[in-house]
């Protein structure tokens, strides 16, 4: 098989195989000899003419110091935003438009973290120039896994089959363990022993995936039991920021049993890993156990240099620079997410119940109790639109009338917000022309939902499951009124799996 990293996107560790993986670990470990041998400036002039830009919507250290490093021994540049204040991001510019001025300024390369799911996958199909996820929500963080596989690699011999591993700390709300234990699953006979109480534990659709890639995962009682079967120990940082209502004061008390002291790693003879950073108040990892040379923690985080550098080289070395075309693709503006209704013939939506309407929209099937608020959510009763809100009590109906001919994605995308899964229905000429449910991405931490960023749904197909394109989590038709043949119609419509979305005018 030939590997290739020229001009490709690092969003999700899953567009990774076991082959691509072992190269990149020879190619860190080229890049760590280098530097164990002192001849590190060897390559100062490799990535000589290119330019990386960071976009860091929430903070790091690690990750985009290790790039930055990564290009400065390459002999290249870079330049971006840390924090989003004194950015035009607070003047409501969105993903979009900051990725396309980060190309408009000649970038070769990007990395952005970004607090949303599937923010990464959206900069990459917007920008015509390489996009690598520094960590998008509580989605994933790709180089942040293939450096600790790194890091698994040099412990282990270059070995990565058999590995047996312990998960704990935040399994729930974190991107590494979604990362680590996804790249795990390229080899064979992994194993991941984890304890955590209910609120932190490994999310059961993460679990379902990992058995079904051939990975044991198995839950232990305790801390203890885990570290005395298996050969590594990977803890990680409660992910307060994730956590909506729930304070640092509830965290601790979860965590009293499953903190990492001395007296269990003395107990046991595991090797310990950590994404870092700690949190200092909660010490997940007690000092006295952190500042233990044997432990891996400070080795994951010069490998993350290693790995990136060896990442950017096979990115970028030969690769002619992109010119900026300052167009946008438009394949972008259309999502595929509109569920085709069929119609019945003779349908004449507008005619049913209250009044009739000749030329119009209804919005069909809505949430009891939510049609008031969509008036108010789209400005109706101030734009002059002749608008009918209704709930029939009788048959529990609520739908919403009004003269507007159609609605635009912003209106649709409020709409779904309020009551999910309605029915669009446009009146042309006292007919039903068009009838479809439009369908967002249930993840309320998903980009997509984002009104103003104007991102279109978009969904494939995974051997017969929905997939938001972007955050990549499953979807299900919960609607009654969508029939079989509907649903069917509409999955036989998607693409199987991620396509590139790439455009180079
Ligand atoms: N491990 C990691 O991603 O660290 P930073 O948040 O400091 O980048």
């Amino acid at each position: 098989m030939e590997i290739n990293f020229k001009d490709r996107d690092i969003i999700s560790i899953t567009d990774f195989c076991r082959d691509e993986i072992f190269y990149l670990c020879k190619k860190a470990k080229k890049m760590h000899d280098l530097e164990k041998n002192n001849e590190r400036d060897g390559l100062l002039n490799e990535l000589k003419n290119k330019a990386l830009a960071y976009m860091f919507y929430e903070p790091s250290t690690r990750t985009k110091t290790s790039f930055i490093t990564a290009m400065r021994q390459l002999g290249g540049s870079w330049d971006g935003f840390s924090g989003i204040e004194g950015t035009s991001v607070m003047k409501k510019e969105t993903i979009r438009d900051t990725v396309m001025m980060m190309e408009a300024n000649h970038f070769d390369v990007i990395v952005m973290r970004h607090p949303l799911g599937g923010s990464l996958q959206w900069a990459a199909d917007v920008a015509s120039i390489p996009v690598i996820n520094g960590g998008d929500g509580e989605n994933e963080h790709p180089t942040q896994s293939l450096l600790d596989i790194f890091t698994l690699y040099l412990l282990s011999d270059e070995n990565l089959d058999g590995i047996s591993i312990g998960f704990g700390g935040d399994l729930s709300h974190g991107r590494t363990i979604r990362s680590l234990s996804l790249a795990l699953s390229c080899f064979k006979d992994i194993t991941i022993r984890w304890a955590a109480e209910d609120f932190l534990g490994m999310p059961e659709d993460l679990v379902e995936l990992l058995k079904s890639r051939g990975v044991s995962v198995i839950r232990e009682k305790s801390v203890e039991d885990v570290m005395s079967r298996v050969q590594f120990y990977y803890m990680t940082r409660p992910q307060l920021e994730r956590m909506g209502g729930i304070t640092q004061k509830d965290v601790m008390e979860m965590m009293k049993k499953y903190r990492i002291d001395l007296k269990k790693v003395k107990e046991s003879n595991v090797k310990l890993m950590h994404p870092l950073p700690v949190n200092s108040e909660i010490a997940e990892i007690d000092y006295e156990v952190y500042f233990d040379k044997s432990q891996a923690f400070f080795q994951q985080a010069e490998n993350g240099v290693f790995l990136r550098k060896a990442l950017l080289y096979e990115m970028l070395k030969g690769v002619e620079s992109v010119q900026f075309s300052g167009k946008l693709n438009p394949l972008l503006e259309y999502g595929n997410n509109r569920l085709k209704r069929i119609i019945k013939e003779n349908a004449k939506e507008g005619r049913k119940f209250i009044d009739n309407i000749t030329n119009g929209t209804v919005v069909d099937h809505l949430l009891p109790g939510t049609e008031q608020k969509i008036v108010a959510e789209l400005d109706l009763m101030n734009r002059g639109s002749s608008s009918i809100p209704a709930h029939l009590p009788k048959s529990g109906k609520s739908f919403l009338k009004t003269d507007l001919p159609e609605l635009n994605e912003r209106e649709l995308k409020k709409i779904t917000l309020i009551s999910p899964e309605d029915t669009i229905n446009y009146i042309k000429d006292g007919k039903v022309a068009d009838k479809f449910v439009y369908l967002l991405c249930k993840n309320t931490n998903c980009v997509t939902r984002v009104v103003n960023e104007d991102i279109p749904p978009k969904f494939y197909e995974d051997s017969g499951t929905i997939r938001c394109r972007y955050c990549r989590k499953s979807y299900s038709i919960t609607s009654k009124k969508v029939s079989q043949k509907e649903k069917e119609e509409f999955i036989n419509s998607l693409p199987e799996g991620i396509e590139q979305i790439k455009f180079h005018a």
